[in-house]
């Protein structure tokens, strides 16, 4: 089981596009995938339509109310544990034991039933997503290029630093994975060089892939279909399948 999380704390980067279309094309590929919504805004569950229930969701097992199982549903797209508001008073809820390892800690004993396990995470570098870094193994960083979007790659990165020595020496930044792209502006290609020196400050690369901006995301998430069914032949689903294939090259060579 491979555990692949999107994160950045900047809002708006394409994380849960990128989560949903990601979790997607590995499914349609044939590999089996749980996407796990760690964000209390919950836009992953959202968008995949996850029927409403009164099952557990991922905070009953992150507090230790319920077992992974109980809280997936089988989706048509991919399996998922869905959000819960109940998420955002983490820090006020959850136990002290193990407390940044609790997602870890879970998912093992899940190990055998997924190939990929994928974590969406809040635009925020607290417990959450300190919980999904402890759990991962390839972190990849959607970005938006504009300056804003850059500056907290930087953060990122000092975070990763520390889950690597304290909690997760496994972890690994895959790389900023760029989203919305527009590559006619002349701001992109500033931005393009800025990025290329943060990726030498974090040591992760760029992806080549870069996912264009197209409305047919927004369409289909409007819809709260998959992109893949509703607009198969958009740039953004093109390039997502791109992208799937770019990250299992680079996995695959180690
Ligand atoms: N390739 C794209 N083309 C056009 N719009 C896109 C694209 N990718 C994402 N969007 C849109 O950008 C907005 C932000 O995307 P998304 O919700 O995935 O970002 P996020 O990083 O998860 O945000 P948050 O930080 O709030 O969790 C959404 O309205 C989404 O539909
Ligand atoms: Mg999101």
């Amino acid at each position: 089981m491979r555990v692949v999380t999107f994160s950045n704390q900047k809002g708006g980067v394409a994380k849960t596009t990128s989560t949903y279309c990601f979790a997607a094309v590995l499914k349609s590929l044939g590999h089996r995938v749980l996407v796990i919504d760690m964000d209390p805004q919950m836009n992953v569950t959202l968008i995949s339509k996850v029927p409403e229930d009164d099952l557990p969701r991922i905070y009953q097992v992150m507090v230790g109310e319920a077992e992974f199982p109980e809280a997936i549903r089988e989706l048509e797209q991919f399996d998922i544990v869905p959000g819960s508001i109940l998420m955002s008073s983490a820090d006020k809820t959850f136990p002290e034991k193990n407390r940044n390892r609790l997602l870890k800690l879970a998912l093992e004993k899940i190990s055998d039933r997924y190939d990929y396990v994928v974590i969406d995470t809040p635009p925020s570098m607290g417990l959450l997503t300190v919980n999904a870094f402890a759990a991962t193994n390839d972190l990849i960083i959607p970005a938006k290029a504009e300056i804003l979007a850059l500056s907290g790659i930087k953060q990122i990165y000092d975070l990763i630093r520390e889950i690597k020595k304290k909690t997760n020496p496994d972890i690994c930044i895959r790389g900023i994975l760029f989203t919305q792209f527009t590559s006619r502006t002349n701001i992109s290609s500033t931005m393009m060089e800025m990025a290329t020196s943060m990726s030498e400050i974090i040591h992760a690369p760029i992806f080549e892939t870069k996912i264009r901006s197209t409305v047919k995301v927004q369409e289909a998430q409007a819809y709260r279909e998959s992109l893949f069914d509703m607009f198969p032949s958009s740039t953004a689903a093109e390039d997502y399948k791109a992208f799937v294939k770019e990250y299992l090259e680079v996995i695959s060579n180690g």
